[in-house]
């Protein structure tokens, strides 16, 4: 499918994407699970041009959850190796494209220095791009996000009168962060897995056995299609 398919006036401003299948992927093929994870470069470049090509303005990709460090450590280490490596090489390519680099997760003590440092660097460098705001959730949990920011709510002393779901939201680790319109998940599998669950109240979703390594912009153009067949109607009715 091509970007032509798309229907340039009602599409998706926040597009989210669970990056799954990496590790079958890899096993299909007698490789390593790490060369799964590495053969998913390819498909986030290639699904952050293709939402550039459209116009979505907020593409958000979970690279890593707070669940994730109960995988072998060898794997682990891969990871954080990998994705330290995926932002050295390719910062620059995504500041000429006019992208704007975030981050959602816990910034604790388990994550790399010379990660978060790296983070940090491209967040910088890249923090006056409006064209499409890449946000990777690392270390990132929706029911972490919850109660880190129900801490800061109540670190604030507010009244619990004042809370309500705006506050909530202010509170979360990108408030500036729209809801979900898109939400996809690759590789087969029908849960969340606790990926921007607040964000996603109403959310549309779709989902593809297609292993993440092999999604293409294509697909997020299927997905973009199938999501404008949809009839949102937020608990309302029609008209
Ligand atoms: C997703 O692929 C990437 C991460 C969770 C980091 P998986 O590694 O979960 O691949 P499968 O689900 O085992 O195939
Ligand atoms: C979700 O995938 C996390 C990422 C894609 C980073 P998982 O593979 O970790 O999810 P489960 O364990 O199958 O639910
Ligand atoms: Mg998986």
């Amino acid at each position: 499918m091509t970007a032509s398919a798309v229907d340039p006036s009602r599409l998706p401003r926040h597009v989210a994407c669970v990056m799954d299948g990496n590790g079958r992927w890899a096993k299909q093929r007698g490789l390593k699970r790490t060369e799964g994870h590495a053969a998913g470069e390819e498909a986030l470049l290639d699904v952050v041009d293709g939402a550039l090509e459209v116009g979505v303005e907020w593409l958000t990709v979970y690279a890593f959850s707070t669940e994730n460090w109960r995988r072998p450590t060898d794997e682990v280490r891969f990871l954080m190796r990998f994705n330290e490596s995926l932002l050295v090489n390719r910062r620059d390519e995504l500041h000429d494209k006019g992208v704007r680099i975030r981050f959602v997760g816990r910034r604790d003590w388990k994550v790399p220095k010379r990660l978060l440092r790296r983070m940090d660097e491209s967040i910088d460098l890249t923090a006056g791009n409006g064209k499409l705001t890449l946000t990777i959730a690392f270390n990132y949990g929706a029911q972490a996000e919850i109660v880190d920011a129900i801490q800061a709510i109540v670190a604030s002393g507010v009244s619990p009168s004042e809370v309500d779901e705006a506050l909530l939201a202010r509170h979360l680790y990108d408030p500036e962060m729209p809801d979900v319109d898109l939400w996809i998940r690759t590789s087969g599998e029908y849960r969340f897995s606790n990926f921007l669950i607040w964000q996603s109240a109403y959310a549309e979703m779709v989902f593809t056995d297609t292993y993440w390594p092999d999604f293409r912009r294509s697909d997020l153009f299927e997905a973009i299609v199938e999501f404008q067949r949809r009839n949102r109607r937020f608990g309302g009715l029609d008209d």
